[in-house]
Parts: C-alpha cells; structure tokens; sequence
C-alpha cells in the first residue's frame, strides 16, 4: 500500500509543526502503523532553519512523554507537489501556501483543525512563540486531540473528503 506522506507548516518549523509532526509518529508507532505514513514538518520562515525544535516546547512534549527531534526546515514548491496531504497550522500560513501553490502543486493544502474535533476548521493553533509556558501546554492539548483524528483519517482515506485544496481561498 502507498504510504500517505503528510506534512505539517507553522511559521519558523520550532513549535507547533514538529510539535505534530512529533504527536503524529507517536500515536502511529503506538498504533502499530508507522509504516503507513510518511510524516515532516516545515515551516514558512527560514529564520531557524537547521535549529531542533524550541525547548520550551519540546520540555511541554517530554512531559507527556512524546519525544522531538529533528532540524528546521523551509517549506518548497516541491514539498507542494510531493505531498498527499499539507496541513497549515494557521490562517496567515494556509495563505502562504495557497499562494505559493500553483495548478502543478497537487499536494492537498487542508488547515490543520480541520480534522480538530473540538475546534472550526479555521481555527489557529496559536503561536506559543511569544507567551509563557501555559500557551505550550494549550498547543499540546489542541495537537494532540487532533493527531488523534487525523490519524484515523489518514488510515481510511477519508482525509481526502475534509475541505481544502490548491485552489482554496484562505476563508470559505
Ligand atoms: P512556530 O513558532 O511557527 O510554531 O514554530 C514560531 C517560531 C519562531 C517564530 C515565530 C513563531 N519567530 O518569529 O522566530
């Protein structure tokens, strides 16, 4: 079976995106079903491309028990056509990729909380970069319960059904 290759965006790829990226492979392993999916991170700026994921967030993630690592890395146009699913982690960065998407990048661009049981599907997850500790514990909380859906999502298919895409504007 094709692995489905799935690829989350924040603004600098040291919080939030490696954050579910990290969530993600978690549940999967724990799943057993780690060899079904490809998982990355990416993010818009290039300001902290080739740092490990922010302490403070990695710190909130070993606290519940979910390891990070990795390096930052820019989003491409590649990664838009490479891609069976890309996951904006909020509204300013699903424009970004919308705009940076053209009719060749085929990768769907879907935001992320979207797939959040809890939230609307616009929702930001918000950025923790600038607030205190509690904000990495809020982030936590809102990947998590979100991982946790999209993963089912991800094993039947039905993520090609939730609303998004190339052509998608950044509000319905
Ligand atoms: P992230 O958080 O997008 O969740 O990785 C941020 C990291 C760095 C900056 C902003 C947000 N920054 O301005 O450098």
């Amino acid at each position: 079976m094709q692995r489905v290759r799935v690829c989350f965006v924040c603004l600098g790829n040291i919080c939030r995106s490696p954050l579910a990226e990290a969530v993600l492979r978690h549940k999967a392993r724990e799943g057993g079903v780690e060899g079904r999916l490809e998982i990355s991170s990416r993010g818009v700026g290039a300001w902290h491309v080739g740092e490990p994921p922010d302490p403070r967030m990695r710190a909130t993630a070993r606290e519940h028990g979910v390891k990070m690592d990795g390096a930052a890395e820019q989003v491409t146009f590649e990664d838009l056509t490479e891609m069976d699913l890309v996951l904006s982690m909020d509204g300013d960065r699903h424009a970004d990729l919308v705009e940076m998407a053209t009719r060749e990048a085929t990768a769907r661009i879907v935001p992320f909380r979207a797939f959040d049981p809890d939230g609307g599907p616009w929702d930001d997850v918000p950025d923790p970069y600038y607030g205190g500790e509690r904000g990495f514990e809020e982030v936590f909380t809102i990947v998590d319960r979100t991982c946790e859906a999209l993963l089912e999502r991800l094993l039947d298919g039905s993520y090609r059904e939730v609303r998004g895409g190339p052509n998608a504007t950044r509000r319905p």
